[in-house]
């Protein structure tokens, strides 16, 4: 595969005039390596991140702390051997001062290295394999983790009846994730599981789809990454499994904003637990949806998005909290701790972890007039990283 490693763009207008000193004093320049899938299989998660953290920098400017926040991106494709290389190159070359983005586990994976030996932040925005933050002290992540989101589907599921459940994931980090944290929650309460895991690239959920048709549990738990749900939901439906009976259950994932709406009403009636939906009833959320749409017309934020949102606004709110100091160490102890009120509702880095703290609601997915959102109906408070806590 041939890789592009093209700086896409710098976001914003007036490098140049900042460079050449407009004045007694040029205002110094903070760089951002925002590494992305832009193509391929996984580019919407890329797209969504990309507009999010756009948007957050032309609601709240780029100087922050005295300096001016610059965000270069680039396209990793969703490799890792590319990831690794232009990080590399970002901060050998480009002297970023904060990597941020990485889209995939294996992504996140390949720059944690990187981000030690450098001593730069890391900030995860959309990965979500539990063990990514242990990987670097210089990781911070703003996304979730999918114990965090799946757990919750354990209790639910158990409490409203569900005895036999089916697990589908995608062969990988938090696939495997999703499906132990929620097997082994489902089976302490007295549930049965089985399991099946498929791969990555080029997923055919057909085979699978044709053994729970026969068996016919009471719910099919399924994680798929942000992006690939559609495709699920079709080969569900091609197997009929819609009018078998066999209730959608798992981590928002599957029922992911972006694609919501192309789904059909397969769709409807699905619960999934997950930290944020298009439709979270707060003043904030609808302020960050109505101005994401404003600026992305027919494009509705998931939760990539919100994960790329509050990252810029960690990498600002620290270089604020630094006075401006962007050495990798002051960064990392002023993102500790750091809390505030997100679209998705309220949410603290965990000092102890540099993982998110945030809500997991439960959802159901309705028919809002002709469109398909993800309804919230309960929350569970407060959750941490379940796997790190219990450590
Ligand atoms: C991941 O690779 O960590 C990942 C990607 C997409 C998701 C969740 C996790 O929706």
């Amino acid at each position: 595969m041939t890789i592009r490693r093209t700086v896409l763009k710098v976001f914003m207008a007036g490098a140049v005039a900042a460079t050449l000193g407009s004045g007694a004093q040029a205002q110094e320049v903070v760089k951002v390596g925002l590494i992305l899938p832009m193509t391929g299989p996984f580019a919407s998660t890329g797209r969504q991140i990309e507009a999010a953290v756009k948007l957050f920098l032309a609601q709240s400017g780029t100087t922050h702390g005295g300096k001016r926040l610059e965000v270069i991106l680039k396209d990793d494709t969703g490799n890792a051997d590319a990831t690794r290389r232009i990080a590399q190159e970002l901060v050998v070359n480009d002297k970023v001062a904060v990597l941020a983005g990485f889209g995939l586990t294996p992504l996140a994976m390949a720059t944690a290295p990187i981000a030690t030996q450098a001593k730069i932040p890391q900030i995860v925005m959309a990965a979500a394999t539990a063990s990514i933050t242990e990987a670097s002290p210089f990781i911070v992540r703003t996304s979730f983790t999918l114990p965090q989101a799946s757990e919750p589907m354990a209790d639910w599921a158990w409490s409203n009846g569900i005895k036999r459940v089916f697990t589908v994931v995608t062969d990988y980090g938090p696939g495997i994730d999703a499906e132990t944290s929620f097997a082994n929650k489902f089976k302490a309460a007295g549930g049965t599981v089985e399991s099946v895991r498929v791969p990555l690239r080029n997923p055919d959920f057909a085979p699978f789809l044709q053994r729970v048709s026969e068996a016919k549990p009471d719910a099919l738990f399924v994680f798929v990454p942000s992006g690939i749900g559609a495709q699920f939901m079709k080969q569900f439906v091609e197997r009929g499994l819609d009018k078998a009976g066999v209730k959608l259950i798992g981590p928002g994932d599957v029922v992911d904003d972006d694609i919501l709406n192309g789904m059909g009403d397969v769709a409807v009636g699905a619960i999934t637990t997950h930290h944020y939906s298009a439709k979270h009833d707060s003043a904030a959320n609808l302020a960050f949806v109505k101005a994401f749409e404003a600026a992305n017309p027919g494009v509705r934020p998931n939760f990539m998005a919100v994960g790329g949102y509050d990252g810029m606004r960690l990498i600002a709110e620290a270089l604020k909290a630094t006075n401006g100091d962007a050495s990798g160490e002051k960064l990392i102890t002023a993102m500790k701790g750091a809390s505030w009120e997100s679209p998705r509702g309220p949410i603290t880095i965990d000092p102890a972890t540099r993982d998110i703290i945030q809500n997991i609601y439960v959802r159901r997915t309705e028919k809002v007039g002709s469109d398909l959102f993800n309804i919230e109906f309960a929350t569970i408070p407060q959750v941490k990283d379940p796997v790190k806590a219990r450590k």
